[in-house]
């Protein structure tokens, strides 16, 4: 049976009757409109801990002003009929005011600079306001593993590199990104696209495609193909398209060979969407 608890004090008291019983724990941080993505990370969490953990919380302080906090989708109760189909035994969906009794914490975690590119130069703030909450998350229910996507690629970096700054002790594990049949990656963002815009917001799929394809030529080449396909597209507004380092997730200069990350964002209409794909230049 599933359990929903919905205050601090509920959920440690129930993690820790899990881990007197023996049991080993997992938790998979949401922000709930769970879809086939989010899914995924709870069967894996079944595969490497003996007590699943979900937390569905949409996180006020990594929303900028502007952004889509008020519009951003609540399905409360499809979550967790879809997460009691799965089993998954304890539900932690916390009130703004249980998180956040005084308001934004004056304690922050700041994600550095790092934190200031790609999706942090278009959402100041939101990297630290993650952070934030997720070290409370970790704090909270301690869990022996946490599971986050690849599919936020630069999210996953800085919780990593906060969980071993920090030695926050739960182990950080990257679930490979879910996508539509044709290649979209599932968001919860996807459901504010209209059928046409569907349809042209594949061009970040097909852009990350051009760029793998063309991997084997180096970083200016690769790009070079990817912009192409962004060009065919101009329904498809970038903000960026670029190649990182996976180690420190900078820029790779144009001689560089070897393991990088393939990112990309777009808007689609007011939509902003991102993308990435692992993948080797040369
Ligand atoms: P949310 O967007 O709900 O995502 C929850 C987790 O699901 C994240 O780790 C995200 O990377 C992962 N995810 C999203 N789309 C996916 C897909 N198509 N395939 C696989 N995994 C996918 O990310 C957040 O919430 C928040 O920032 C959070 C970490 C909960 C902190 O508030």
């Amino acid at each position: 049976m599933t359990r929903v608890l919905d205050t601090i004090a509920d959920i440690r008291a129930a993690v820790a009757a899990e881990r007197l019983a023996g049991r080993t724990v997992a938790l998979t941080p949401t922000m709930g409109a769970l879809h086939e993505g989010h899914l995924t990370h709870v069967r894996h969490a079944a595969s490497v801990a003996d007590t699943r953990v979900v937390s569905i919380f949409v996180n006020p302080t990594q929303f900028g002003p502007n952004e889509d906090l008020d519009a951003y989708p609540r399905t409360f109760d499809a979550d967790l009929a879809a997460l009691e189909a799965e089993g998954v035994d304890l539900v932690f969906a916390p009130s703004v005011a249980e998180m956040y009794p005084t308001g934004p914490t004056a304690t922050v975690v700041t994600a550095g600079e790092v934190g200031t590119r790609f999706e942090g130069a278009s959402r100041p703030g939101h990297f630290d306001g993650m952070l934030t909450v997720v070290a409370k998350l970790l704090s909270i229910v301690r869990p022996d593993v946490a599971t986050f996507g690849q599919k936020d690629a630069q999210q996953l970096f800085l919780v990593r590199r906060m969980a071993a700054d920090l030695d926050l002790g739960a182990r950080i594990e990257a679930v490979p990104t879910v996508r539509e049949a044709d290649g979209l990656a599932l968001s919860s963002r996807n459901r504010y696209l209209s059928a046409e815009q569907r349809t042209e917001a594949l061009a970040l799929w097909r852009t990350l495609e051009a760029v793998a394809s063309a991997a084997s030529e180096g970083p200016d080449v690769a790009l070079a193909a990817g912009r192409e396909v962004l060009a065919a597209h101009p329904a498809v507004v970038a903000d960026y398209l670029a190649l990182v380092d996976p180690v420190d997730f900078a820029p790779v200069a144009a001689d560089y060979r070897g393991e990088v990350t393939a990112l990309i964002a777009a808007r689609v209409g007011t939509t902003r969407l991102i993308d990435n794909l692992p993948l080797t230049l040369g």
